[in-house]
């Protein structure tokens, strides 16, 4: 029989490194990873599009700091906010749908905490771990064949996962992936390129509690998640991380890329924009927060994540027609599920 390849994280970063061509259709934000054009000659700004590694000047960290206070000094009114979110939820054209705001639940604001308990929480969670694998072998769900499983959250049309797609197939790994927009789903599963040997896209809200996945927890390698975690309410950011998670196996990954605070696209919103500190909502009523470094390493260690990166692209990125210039910023992060610690 044919002998499958097999994939690994490795693989995947420098597929994602790849994904090039959204440049034009995510309004500007890149997906080329960190780069090496480096502007040493201020003179020499308008000779690229963009500039990689930008250092920010006082005089930069002050005025972003203004603009952010000076929109964000209005809020909407909280009453005036569910009606405004309940609105906007349809197709999606363009990537984009409203994700409802609603108020804060108890399980979602608790962090993950560690049992002290050590001996029993080894014994527990040896028996979670076997208990787990019986029930991989036994159900039957889609990919449940393969040994190396990736899910992308918030897919939108796929612009991620068809590079992915195409770089999986005859190798032992299965990619899922969903998005809350019925739309959206439904645009993946009519491309051409969509294969169900490889792939497999479904409509789920990540922010809803009690609604499951098609696989099992904790058979999963890589979380994967675009640009999708900023269009939700930071009251339940810690749940959805914190859910999605308990699907990692130990030592799975979880790649995050996303709005860092004070990007340019924060700074251009006018006033009235403003839902909570840091949090905006556009004129089609999607929504968007802008993350700090520490508000990133908080969210996945409190989901029981260990750090492998964690850092702000900052870079500089030209419109050499119109002679602008914007400091753009973004996040990107990758955190591992630890192994629980072996009996001694
Ligand atoms: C800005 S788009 C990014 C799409 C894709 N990740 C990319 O980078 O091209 C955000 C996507 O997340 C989806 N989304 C937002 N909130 C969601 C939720 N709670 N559950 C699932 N998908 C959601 C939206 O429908 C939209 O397709």
């Amino acid at each position: 029989m044919h002998k499958l390849r097999s994939f690994s994280v490795a693989k995947l970063a420098k597929v994602l490194s790849r994904v090039s061509p959204r440049l034009k259709s995510t309004g500007g934000r890149p997906s080329a990873p960190l780069g090496s054009r480096i502007l040493t000659n201020p003179d020499d700004i308008f000779k690229h599009n963009m500039w990689d590694h930008v250092q920010w000047t006082e005089l930069d960290k002050e005025n972003a700091r203004q603009k952010a206070e000076e929109n964000s000094c209005v809020q909407i009114p909280l009453k005036e906010q569910g009606a405004k979110s309940h609105a906007t939820n349809t197709c999606l054209h363009d990537q984009l749908a409203a994700y409802p705001l609603s108020t804060r639940s108890s399980t979602e604001t608790r962090p993950h905490h560690r049992n002290t308990d050590t001996s029993n929480q080894e014994t527990c969670q040896g028996a979670a771990l076997e208990k787990n694998e019986a029930h991989i072998q036994t159900t039957t769900f889609p990919g449940q064949h393969a040994s190396f499983r990736i899910l992308e959250v918030g897919c939108g049309v796929g612009n991620s996962m068809f590079p992915i797609v195409n770089c999986i197939k005859g190798t032992d790994a299965f990619l899922y992936c969903c998005d809350f927009s019925p739309c959206a789903i439904q645009l993946v599963k009519d491309h051409p390129e969509y294969d169900d040997s490889v792939c497999h896209a479904f409509v789920h809200d990540i922010c809803e509690e009690v609604a499951s996945f098609p696989f099992p927890p904790q058979s999963l390698d890589v979380i994967l998640a675009v640009f999708v975690l900023s269009s939700i309410h930071p009251d339940r950011l810690q749940g959805v991380v914190n859910r999605l998670s308990t699907y990692l196996k130990h030592g799975g990954t979880f790649l995050f890329r996303d709005y860092g605070r004070h990007d340019f696209s924060q700074l251009r919103f006018k006033k009235g924009r403003c839902l909570s500190e840091n949090f905006y909502t556009r004129g089609d009523g999607t929504c968007v927060y802008f993350f700090t470094k520490e508000e990133v390493h908080d969210l996945f260690s409190n989901a029981g994540l260990e750090e492998i990166q964690n850092l702000e692209d900052r870079r500089l990125q030209v419109n050499r027609g119109k002679k602008v210039v914007m400091h753009r910023v973004w996040m990107q992060s990758k955190y591992r599920k630890t192994y629980p610690p072996s009996p001694s």
